[in-house]
């Protein structure tokens, strides 16, 4: 026996620590318990704060890089706040109504301050691209949306889909580089949408061509009779909760020698993660799935190549995204989010910092993204 496979015998019986898909039935109900732990401790932690405990950023920043290096080199398994973040759900995506309520549709104006709007760059909500030397947000979008097309190999006159398109930014972008390249985009929110048509009627948008056409409905119910050269999706995947179901429906929509590009936020621990802060108040049912999630998945389709991006990245982006926040205060606080505003302030600035330290901590090789180039298998 190897020293390795040894050590995995040992993790097996020790709750807590290691992988907890491996561990034995006792060991398994004792970290659950030391969840449930956690979640107490963190929620308790975040609704203080919320709730108006006066906290200067400088504590909460190091509270974060001091806990998160820990959970995810010794204790992962106790990122995992509810059991169904460990496996796969019924449903493709759960929740997607709520997660429009609480995300997606809220005051677009506060969304697209934060993300930034300009006139090529819609607002995109996903890391942007530092590493290649951007200088703002918006070149570090464009220079991210310029590394899926080397990696999707997207050419002139594909028929692509885009899974969950946001404010149409990526479709945007593309369109305005290919003159031949045809887009579908699928979002639920209806207010993101409502951007998008908004884009359609305005002559300047590459989205008012004929060439970009826009589905507002749920992922889960997603249908087309068009069968895609390249399907792509980016930050989504932490809203679906089963992979197999996901694959399945985007291979049915695929060419027999289509590729899909799927680009989500990772973390490279053995299970997934998620939190019951951000579950509450963020993104409900979100998660973040493990690397080996996706390209351990081989029916319907498979992976042939996966990148992961530094979370360094994403830190930088969320730097910028929360600096817009704080700046834009006098436009942000006047709009209406079915709370007192302090409150959702302070909801907001709580998960922007923590995930700018989260994806700083060790180095950004735990929690950064993935990205799978997929063919059908
Ligand atoms: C993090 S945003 C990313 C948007 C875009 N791809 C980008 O990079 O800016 C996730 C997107 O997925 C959409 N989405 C989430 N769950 C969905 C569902 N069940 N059906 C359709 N769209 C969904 C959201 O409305 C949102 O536009």
């Amino acid at each position: 026996m190897t020293t390795s496979t040894l050590l995995q015998e040992i993790e097996k019986y020790i709750p807590i620590v290691g992988d907890i898909n491996i561990k034995s039935p006792l060991a398994y109900q004792a970290t659950r318990g030391a969840v449930e732990v956690v979640n107490t401790v963190q929620m308790a932690v975040a609704e203080a704060y919320i709730n108006g405990l006066e906290v200067p950023d400088l504590v909460l920043e190091s509270l974060f890089d001091t806990c998160m290096p820990i959970f995810f080199q010794y204790f992962p398994s106790l990122l995992a706040p509810y059991e169904w973040v460990l496996k796969e759900t019924d449903h493709l995506a759960e929740g997607s109504r709520e997660l429009m309520k609480i995300q997606y549709d809220l005051p677009q104006a506060m969304l697209n301050t934060m993300l930034g709007d300009g006139k090529l760059i819609y607002p995109k909500y996903s890391m942007g691209l530092w590493e290649k030397g951007a200088l703002n947000l918006e070149q570090s979008q464009m220079q991210m949306i310029d590394d899926v097309i080397e990696k999707l190999d997207i050419k002139d006159g594909d028929n692509i889909l885009d899974f969950g398109c946001g404010w149409g930014c990526v479709p945007n972008y593309i369109l305005s580089k290919f003159p031949n390249v045809k887009f579908t985009g699928l979002n639920l929110s209806h207010e993101q949408c409502e951007y998008i048509r908004h884009k359609m009627q305005d002559p300047e948008s590459y989205l008012s061509s004929d060439r970009f056409t826009l589905y507002e409905g749920d992922l889960n119910n997603a249908n087309f009779e068009t069968k895609f050269d390249k399907i792509l999706s980016i930050g989504v995947f932490c809203h679906i909760g089963n992979l197999t179901e996901a694959f399945k429906k985007l291979a049915s929509f695929l060419k027999d020698d289509g590729k899909v590009f799927i680009h989500i936020i990772t973390v490279r621990i053995p299970n997934n993660m998620s939190s019951v802060y951000t579950h509450k108040y963020i993104f409900p049912h979100g998660r973040y799935w493990n690397y080996d999630a996706v390209p351990s998945h081989k029916q319907d389709l498979k992976t042939i190549k996966q990148w992961y991006l530094n979370g360094f990245n994403y830190s930088q982006t969320l730097t910028h995204w929360l600096r817009n926040f704080d700046e834009n205060q006098a436009t942000i606080k006047t709009l209406n989010y079915g709370m007192d505003y302090a409150k959702f302030r302070r909801i907001w600035r709580f998960y922007l910092i923590w995930f700018i330290r989260n994806f700083a901590c060790c180095d950004g090789e735990y929690n950064g993204n993935g990205q799978f180039l997929m063919v059908h298998a």
